[in-house]
């Protein structure tokens, strides 16, 4: 985590304000930060934001961006974030409850307590043990939120392949759920987690919103229909929604152990435990990987902005499995070692993201490359948290 981001966790920023029209200053200030000077002087500002804007403020100050970022993730908003003790929308809560008011609904079928555990204790998030599927309860939680982001779903492919219908309970009949709550109880708007998913196996690359999409699981179909119903609802009912399609997430308090890990916790716990990283055909399907610091970001920008419909969330590069592996061996510190099973059922080829819409939609950039990314989780995984 960079300086400004614990600041802004801390609840720090505050009093002064870097003017982000002067670029010396910013250039100053940014090679302080690197140098770790300044945490004193830092703690005491605030980024305000520029004339004209978010969008214009990234474009004019780019180098320094990631670590002015952070500084504009929303502020002083009722939030409530269904799945919120799952892998990303626990991420949500840790970083949006330092200055926010966030709520939690999550029956943990797949989640986890223990994730948002020091957050609930400490009377920072007030925790529903629900299912979304409860349109009623839902509505009670709801009241006076502004935004809700909607991460609840059985998040995995592979088994809903196996068991479409209960992949069909949580994310078509759940989401249907918190989208009429939702526009019930006023909120001002809902950010749907959706998935790349919904693209399905088409050739061309990177793939972009404006491509018919042809989702190949039961999961991605719950996705797309996700997506129609959002937009249904700002269409005939006025609620604002918007839809992020995530690329292959990862990043700390993703869960390695479960029987649906996704590919990189797997393959740092091999890492870790010195067995061979499991992969599925021959490794030369890709896949665009993106941190989960990059996808709090994208949910506080895309509320907070006028954006609507459709965009994807990506890091906008593709690396293959077998590059993932090497990458996680150096990342932990070993010789890679893998071992190839049968291809499964569902999964695509190829993955990338062109996230030139969500760019200018709504300034989102990724901020951490592969190898940074994969640090930091190694960092957390082996702290056992
Ligand atoms: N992780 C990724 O790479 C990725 C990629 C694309 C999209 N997504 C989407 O992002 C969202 C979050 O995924 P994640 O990786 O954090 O998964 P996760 O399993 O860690 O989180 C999902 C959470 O939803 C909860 N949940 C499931 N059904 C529920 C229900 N009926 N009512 C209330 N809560 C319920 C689970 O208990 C869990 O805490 C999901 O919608 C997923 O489809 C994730």
């Amino acid at each position: 985590m960079d300086c400004l981001e614990r600041i802004a966790l801390r609840g720090e920023t505050e009093h002064a304000s870097i003017g982000l029209t002067d670029l010396r200053k910013v250039k100053r200030f940014e090679e302080r930060l690197e140098k770790g000077l300044e945490m004193q002087r830092l703690a005491r500002y605030t980024i305000g934001r520029a004339p004209g804007g978010l969008p214009r403020a990234q474009k004019r100050f780019n180098p320094t961006w990631r670590y002015l970022q952070s500084a504009f993730l929303m502020k002083g908003r009722r939030v409530v974030i269904t799945g919120g003790a799952g892998f990303i929308g626990s991420n949500l809560a840790w970083e949006l409850c330092a200055e926010n008011e966030v709520a939690v609904v999550d029956d943990l079928s797949t989640g986890n307590l223990h994730n948002i555990k020091g957050l609930v204790d400490g009377g920072k998030v007030a925790f529903s043990r629900q299912s979304v599927t409860d349109a009623d309860g839902l509505k009670a939680i709801f009241k006076g939120a502004d935004f809700v982001l909607h991460q609840a779903a059985i998040p995995s492919v592979a088994r809903s392949v196996r068991d479409p219908v209960a992949t069909n309970e949580a994310g078509i009949r759940g989401t249907l759920s918190v989208l009429s709550a939702a526009r019930e109880t006023g909120v001002k708007k809902v950010v749907f987690a959706s998935s790349s998913s919904v693209y399905g196996d088409t050739p061309t690359l990177p793939k972009h919103e404006g491509m018919i999409p042809r989702p190949m699981s039961p999961y991605a179909v719950t996705k797309l229909a996700g997506e129609h119903y959002c937009r249904l609802f700002t269409e005939i009912y006025g609620l604002k929604t918007v839809s992020l399609r995530y690329f292959n997430v990862y990043g700390p308090r993703q869960d390695p152990s479960s029987e649906y890990a996704a590919v990189i916790p797997r393959f740092i716990s091999c890492a870790l435990n010195g067995e061979p990283m499991p992969i599925y055909g021959d490794g030369m399907q890709t896949r665009d990987f993106t941190f989960v610091r990059d996808v709090v970001r994208a949910n506080a920008l895309a509320a907070e902005s006028g954006a609507i419909v459709v965009y994807n969330i990506g890091s906008g590069r593709r690396v293959s499995v077998m590059e993932l592996a090497q990458k996680v061996a150096e990342a932990v510190g070993v010789e890679p070692k893998v071992v190839h099973l049968p291809p499964r059922a569902g999964d695509v080829r190829d993955s990338l993201a062109d996230i030139t819409r969500a760019r200018d939609g709504f300034s989102y950039s990724p901020t951490h490359s592969l190898e940074e990314g994969l640090r930091i989780t190694v960092e957390w995984l082996k702290s056992g948290r």
